[in-house]
């Protein structure tokens, strides 16, 4: 009994994981890093970890231990960093930290009220950062870091705090850099809350209960604030003037909200000839129903905007004017009408377009003809038929360098209609699925060119790929074809891209039973192969022989059965960083199976059959990290076999 238990233990412990840590350089890591670097038990306190011994302790970290004061040594020690974590601590005492030097304070996941004015006396030239998430406090505590001249980062995220003073961050007013303030349940900020914050970069507001933000809450101006972060409150406008003395704001997030519309609410009266200049505008998720022309008056330039998930139905003509868009993204909005003339406002500036995930039907003849700039066209996943290719597209032929047309319900794909309407010879990057035929040949990609890079012919029935597919694209990198249902691959489909190809991925889409490793000889510059979820039963022990490239091999979730010795070779796969045969049929690895491949990291070998590892299977692993056998059946290994060298020497 005894033994059986103290064999099941040992074997838990040994087969579930088989992990070496890898250990970051100190000089490397930034201070959250470090914070999070493992370190011996402290000498004065085992329950907490110190980087050094005292009299400077140096990193101080406390988890999950039970603190509910801080701990002793701390005050009678130089301390660099404290990280007190869920250990249910109740207060601070007032100069207790007094002599520690301290130049970040953690104190996370507690039961914090209050923070006494004078806990941070003898800090005042010493704490950059102060960072108190998950804790009870219902204020700012002001006094406590009023003093504090260097503290450029202070997060008080995750309390209860519900009210702002005008004064809250006196103090502070040529030091600090971020302030987060988000999940509290701040209603509503005073006049000049953040006022002459002069060097304040970043303030996140997020997950409060901001329903309005009054026109004088910045209007002291924070000369350096960048980003601003209202996500997840009951704005149901956009403050412009609110907004309008930040003269250096970059990036607004104000999704989850729930605006209606981008246009300022009229009967206010006077508002706005504010014209904001942003590179990112984060509206997503919000109630906006309908985009009527110009809804973007108090917009001048928007590099990125983020439209996803408003329930917008129709795109009116002029909907982005007069704004300056670089790139769109109105993605899962329900879109089904969109006017001809929508985006012509754009014409001159509009890179990206992505509207994938919605219910466009049709897109209006010429409604890109004017784009000299469009780049990257994503229609994915909406119920697309193209009437008339030629007019939709004329004008970005020779432009468009990414096109996803992919998708179940888009029409099918004529790729000798794209070409013939395109004529796409600079795209780089193209992804479609259904297609009017169902074997892959040379003929289809006759008049793309070689600057294709990424190919994806995804959820398409295809079930050939012919020889010499490719010889009209010979610059591949990258190629999906996974969910088809491919069964023959034929040996010189890949003869023109072997040099270029990168990655290629079938998972979910091939139906053979064999690795088809007669095609595989070709990828010699090939980095990644993905052959999961497939039927795949055997392999030759030559399929990767010519694969001298590979980083990444993914054959989980096949019925492959057995490795067979030889297959992964030193002098060939020196490069190869983890390997995966999860969800297979592996019944054995005999000797010499994984053997002197100098960079592999990682061996997926769980959820198979395996009974029997025989000696020296896994030999000259020098960078090994994880070597996983969960859900096996090794329990019939011996006591013997449990000892990690026994796999290894
Ligand atoms: C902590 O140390 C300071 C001086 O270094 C001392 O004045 C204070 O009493 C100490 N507090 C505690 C609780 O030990
Ligand atoms: C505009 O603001 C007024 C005053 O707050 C409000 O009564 C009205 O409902 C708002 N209009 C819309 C369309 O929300
Ligand atoms: C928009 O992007 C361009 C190019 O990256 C950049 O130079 C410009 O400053 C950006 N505009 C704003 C308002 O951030
Ligand atoms: C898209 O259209 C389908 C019917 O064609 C409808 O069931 C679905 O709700 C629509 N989706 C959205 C987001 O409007
Ligand atoms: C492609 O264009 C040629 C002539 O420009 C035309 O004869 C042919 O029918 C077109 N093919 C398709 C599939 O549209």
């Amino acid at each position: 009994m005894g033994l059986e238990s103290i064999l099941k233990f040992g074997y838990a412990l040994v087969t579930v994981t088989l992990m070496l840590m890898v250990w970051a350089s100190l000089a490397r890591a930034n201070s959250r890093e470090i914070e999070q670097m493992k370190f011996p038990p402290c000498t004065s306190n085992p329950l907490c970890t110190c980087s050094k011994a005292a009299p400077d302790l140096g990193v101080v970290h406390c988890k999950n231990v039970p603190f509910p004061a801080l701990p002793r040594m701390v005050n009678s020690s130089k301390v660099f960093m404290l990280h007190m974590e869920n250990t249910g601590l109740r207060e601070i005492e007032p100069y207790f930290l007094h002599a520690t030097g301290l130049y970040r304070l953690k104190l996370s996941n507690n039961y914090l009220t209050e923070i006494p004015d004078d806990a941070f006396t003898g800090l005042e030239r010493s704490l950059w950062e102060l960072i108190l998430p998950h804790n009870d406090l219902i204020a700012i505590p002001s006094k406590s870091f009023r003093h504090l001249q260097k503290l450029r980062h202070l997060d008080l995220s995750y309390n209860h705090i519900t009210n702002m003073e005008r004064d809250s961050f006196r103090g502070l007013e040529d030091s600090l850099q971020t302030l987060i303030l988000k999940e509290n349940s701040i209603t509503m900020l005073v006049s000049h809350s953040f006022s002459g914050l002069m060097i304040l970069e970043t303030l996140d507001l997020s997950g409060n209960n901001l329903f309005d933000i009054d026109p004088s809450v910045f209007r002291d101006g924070m000369p350096r604030l960048s980003k601003l972060l209202l996500t997840d409150n009951i704005l149901s406008e956009i403050p412009y003037d609110a907004l309008e003395p930040l003269k250096q704001l970059r990036t607004l997030d104000i999704s989850h909200n729930i605006i209606w519309s981008l246009s300022p609410n009229s009967t206010y009266g006077t508002r706005s000839n504010v014209k904001l200049n942003l590179d990112n505008l984060h509206i997503e998720y919000n109630h906006i129903q309908e985009l009527p022309p110009n809804s973007f008056s108090n917009l001048e330039v928007v590099n990125r905007t983020f439209f996803d998930g408003n329930p917008i139905k129709t795109l009116m003509q002029d909907a982005f004017k007069p704004a300056k868009i670089r790139e769109i993204y109105m993605r899962y909005c329900g879109l089904t009408n969109v006017s001809p003339v929508a985006f012509d406002s754009l014409a001159n500036t509009l890179q990206i377009l992505d509207l994938s995930g919605n219910n466009l039907t049709t897109l209006p003849n010429k409604l890109f003809n004017k784009f000299d700039f469009l780049r990257v066209l994503s229609l994915r996943d909406n119920q697309i038929k193209i009437e008339s290719p030629m007019e939709t597209f004329n004008a970005v032929q020779y432009n468009l360098l990414k096109l996803d047309l992919s998708g179940d319900k888009n029409a099918a794909t004529n790729l000798q209609e794209l070409r013939n309407m395109t004529r796409l010879r600079n795209m780089r990057s193209l992804s479609i699925s259904k297609m009017n035929t169902q074997s892959l040949t040379p003929e289809e990609f006759a008049d793309f060119g070689t600057e294709l890079e990424d190919l994806q012919i995804t959820r398409s029935e295809l079930q050939s790929v012919k020889s010499h597919t490719f010889k009209y694209i010979r610059g591949v990198k990258r190629l999906d074809l996974s969910e088809n249902n491919i069964g023959t691959i034929e040996n010189d489909a890949f003869a023109e891209i072997g040099h270029s190809l990168i990655s290629f991925k079938i998972s979910h889409g091939y139906s053979g039973n064999a690795l088809p490793s007669d095609a595989l000889k070709h990828l010699t510059s090939l980095q990644e192969l993905d052959f999961s979820n497939n039927k795949i039963t055997s392999m030759s022990d030559t399929s990767f022989h010519f694969l001298k490239n590979l980083r990444l091999l993914e054959l989980h979730d096949n019925r492959i059965e057995q490795v067979t010795k030889g297959t992964f070779q030193g002098d060939i796969h020196s490069k190869l960083e983890e390997i995966s045969f999860k969800f297979n049929s592996l019944k054995s690895i005999s000797q010499h199976t994984f053997f002197d491949l100098e960079a592999l990291e990682k061996l997926h070998l769980d959820d198979n059959k395996i009974e029997k590892i025989e000696r020296r299977a896994f030999m000259n692993l020098d960078r090994l990290e994880i070597l996983s056998l969960r859900g096996n059946k090794l329990n019939s290994l011996s006591e013997e076999s449990f000892q990690v060298s026994w796999f290894f020497t």
